[in-house]
């Protein structure tokens, strides 16, 4: 039996029964979030930033096992405090390093595929999300690829998320904003359960990816910049480059969602955002203590919480809000360098890469 669509009865998922016969759409019928218009149909486009992002991250595609690892596995395998290993402090750092992002890429994925997804009810956006899905599942591969080039202990540096209280506490954070999602019965359409998706939004894609990437970031492209770890610290300005598209990709989302549902966006809720941010600013301080307790040359917990403190005042002003420190000096001017540097162009100049695969297939 055919099955008609009505006013409350939205397929906003993609897979309800086909409405056969039913008008073409209009870009102007698309929105964000509690759209009524097929999410199945791509074109006519509504969100150009949303296509441009998709088309930007393909040009950007990269794998992990194309980076040697041959002067990482030296490094490492030197003894500590000799002159080509490293010390004991960089060791920790790197570790804990390691063991944070290894579990946060696939905690990022898992929230994309299982709780945002879904609630977006537009096409252009979902392109992107599904390209990003991809790419988190690259990043994961990083961590694989790195586990088994060093050797490391794989219980060690999966587990690190259960073990090391400072990453504990931050995943544990973001987790309560997709828990409240994660539920098959989720869905937008309320204002209050619309802002429950707005406070998922911006834990994984302004905090998270936005915010608690960037010390771990600075960190290991330290390590690069002394020429330490470099083939680690390539694939880390890879994950950057794709990390800031998905960061700008989340501020567009959440400012769209803003201007299409200003009610959603009022006084006690940006007060309430301002509260995530300075809780996660605290959070990654305390990482910083936590993988950096006496510091490593060139960098050190205090300098990162400056960074952080100047990052949370920029993710503010990206979604609109005042900001929460008073202002502050990037202590790290490098790490601008390295995000606005054209894509073809590697930091390390370890290779070049330019990655354009939309050249023209051979089949003879
Ligand atoms: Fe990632
Ligand atoms: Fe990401």
């Amino acid at each position: 039996m055919q099955a008609t669509t009505t006013d409350d009865q939205i397929d906003t998922t993609g897979l309800g029964n086909i409405v056969a016969g039913a008008q073409r759409i209009d870009a102007s019928e698309k929105a964000m979030i509690n759209g009524r218009s097929d999410v199945n149909q791509l074109l006519p486009l509504k969100y150009t930033w949303a296509w441009e992002k998709y088309l930007n991250a393909c040009n950007n595609h990269w794998m992990p096992t194309e980076v040697s690892m041959q002067a990482d596995i030296a490094t490492w395998r030197a003894p500590i405090n000799s002159q080509h290993g490293l010390t004991e402090d960089e060791v920790l750092m790197l570790k804990r390093n390691l063991g944070f992002f290894a579990t946060a890429e696939s905690l990022v994925a898992n929230n994309i595929v299982l709780a945002i997804y879904r609630n977006i009810t537009n096409p252009e956006c979902r392109q992107y999300l599904l390209r990003q899905a991809f790419e988190e599942a690259i990043h994961t591969h990083t961590f694989q690829y790195i586990c088994t080039s060093l050797g490391l202990d794989e219980g060690e540096l999966f587990n690190m998320y259960r073990e090391v209280p400072a990453i504990t506490e931050k995943d544990a954070w973001a987790l309560q904003y997709t828990q409240n999602l994660e539920s098959n019965e989720f869905q937008t359409g309320t204002p209050e359960r619309d802002q429950a998706f707005l406070r998922d939004l911006i834990a994984f894609y302004v905090i998270f990816e936005g915010m608690w990437f960037y010390t771990g970031f600075a960190q290991i492209l330290s390590l690069g910049r002394r020429n330490k770890m470099v083939g680690i610290a390539e694939q880390y300005q890879y994950i950057l480059r794709d990390e800031s598209i998905h960061l700008n990709f989340g501020i567009d989302c959440i400012n769209q969602i803003k201007v299409e549902n200003p009610h959603l966006w009022d006084e006690a809720f940006q007060e309430e955002v301002r509260g995530m941010l300075r809780k996660a600013c605290e959070l990654e301080v305390a990482y910083g203590r936590e993988t950096m307790p006496r510091g490593i040359l060139g960098i050190n917990a205090e300098l990162c919480e400056e960074y952080m403190h100047f990052i949370t005042n920029r993710r503010a002003e990206q979604i609109g809000l005042a900001p929460l420190y008073p202002e502050v000096d990037n202590p790290f001017p490098w790490m601008s360098e390295i995000i606005d540097l054209p894509k073809e162009k590697n930091f390390f100049e370890t290779r070049v890469t330019e990655y354009q695969t939309g050249g023209a297939l051979s089949w003879d």
